[in-house]
């Protein structure tokens, strides 16, 4: 396989200029809408929860969303699915906050977030076998490098290309090849798809196309998975860099009104919830109370403690009148009390 910069290709086709064209138009879009919301941690909060579970693959979307705040609690609660999306979320944060502080994206950056996702079999591959099957016939599509030292040599090739910001091409071209890159290398035993969508965002942020990370491919890609096989093959075997791309670019256009909407659809859920909650509990209202009710999926009472300055006397006394009001659903987990943001839930689980 071939080491970045791509240099014999050209990356400024009238069919990718014009992708290019929609896609940034789009992407900046997303980024202005976003950054109009003032609490920037609930939706942040949101669009990952609804992203790892497209990139999970999970089957059971509504039943894992109604047990993603159990997993979230210490109860202790155990469901591989909703532990899934709960890694998988907590690995994007963390991703977040490594690139926030640090400035650049690192291969350990890459095995921590993988290590984040797939616990049980975390790290670069040491043994040799892996290889990329097509699960209908069982033919072999790709053979990934396999030696340590040469997966490690690859990625460190990778690494530079991703931190290079002044060789004049696009970050979201330069996002796409990055993608194909990465997943040619296949560095991991598992998981090496979901690592390669999360970087697609942290690249996104670290190269200020989107303040935070709020931007997935993996609904795209689940709905057109024969095509984005085909094109990872078709590049690779018959340098077809520009469908590949296009492609890419096709995703972040889609993705971004997607999101927008969303967006759009949580806003419009606060401000009814808001109305009605002012309305209801007048005297229990406050802005820092509504914050903690969509902060997460659900809340509990040393949370409204915290975030609100109130004793947990006070903070049970709120949480009650709100699931009085219609406005919370209270259920025990374990010994935890939660109050559920039901429909915040069911926003989420439709989206
Ligand atoms: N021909 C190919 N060339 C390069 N990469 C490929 C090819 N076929 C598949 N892949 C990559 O391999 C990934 C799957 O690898 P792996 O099973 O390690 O990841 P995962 O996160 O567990 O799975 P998934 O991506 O299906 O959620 C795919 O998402 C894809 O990006
Ligand atoms: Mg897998």
């Amino acid at each position: 396989m071939k080491l970045l910069p791509f240099n014999e290709y050209d990356y400024k086709t009238p069919r990718i200029m014009e992708a290019l064209n929609e896609a940034s138009r789009s992407l900046a879009e997303l980024k202005g809408f976003a950054s109009s919301i003032p609490n920037q941690h609930i939706l942040i909060n949101a669009i990952t929860i609804n992203e790892a579970i497209d990139s999970s693959a999970i089957e059971n979307i509504v039943t894992t969303h109604d047990s993603i705040y159990k997993v979230l609690t210490e109860s202790g609660y155990k469901e591989d699915a909703a532990k899934e999306v709960v890694d998988y979320r907590g690995a994007i944060w963390h991703g977040y906050e490594v690139i926030n502080k640090k400035g650049f994206i690192s291969t350990n950056v890459l095995v921590d977030l993988q290590s984040m996702i797939e616990p049980n079999k975390p790290g670069i591959r040491k043994t040799a076998g892996t290889q990329l099957v097509n699960s209908k016939t069982g033919e072999v599509i790709y053979t990934p490098p396999q030696e340590e030292k040469e997966i490690r040599d690859y990625l460190k090739n990778l690494e530079d290309y991703i931190n290079t910001k002044d060789d004049g091409i696009d970050p979201l071209i330069k996002m796409a090849l990055i993608h194909y890159q990465f997943e040619s290398i296949h560095p991991f035993y598992d998981g090496n798809g979901r690592t390669g969508r999360i970087l697609n965002v942290l690249y996104l942020v670290l190269n200020n196309l989107l303040d935070s990370p709020i931007l997935y491919l993996s609904n795209y890609i689940n709905d057109t998975k024969d095509e984005y096989y085909r094109l990872l093959s078709d590049l690779r075997n018959n340098n077809n860099y520009e469908d590949w791309i296009i492609y890419i670019l096709k995703g972040v256009d889609i993705t971004s009104k997607h999101t927008i909407e969303l967006i759009k659809k949580i806003q419009s859920l606060i401000d009814s919830y808001k109305e009605e909650f002012m309305t209801k509990l007048p005297k229990v209202y406050s802005d820092e109370l509504l914050d903690s009710v969509f902060y997460e999926v659900y809340t509990k009472i040393n949370y409204i403690e915290d975030r609100c300055g109130v004793t947990r006397q006070t903070a049970a006394t709120y949480l009650n009148s709100l699931v009085e009001a219609g406005l919370l659903e209270y259920e025990k987990v374990g010994r935890e009390s939660i109050y559920k943001n039901t429909r915040l839930i069911e926003l989420l689980s439709k989206f």
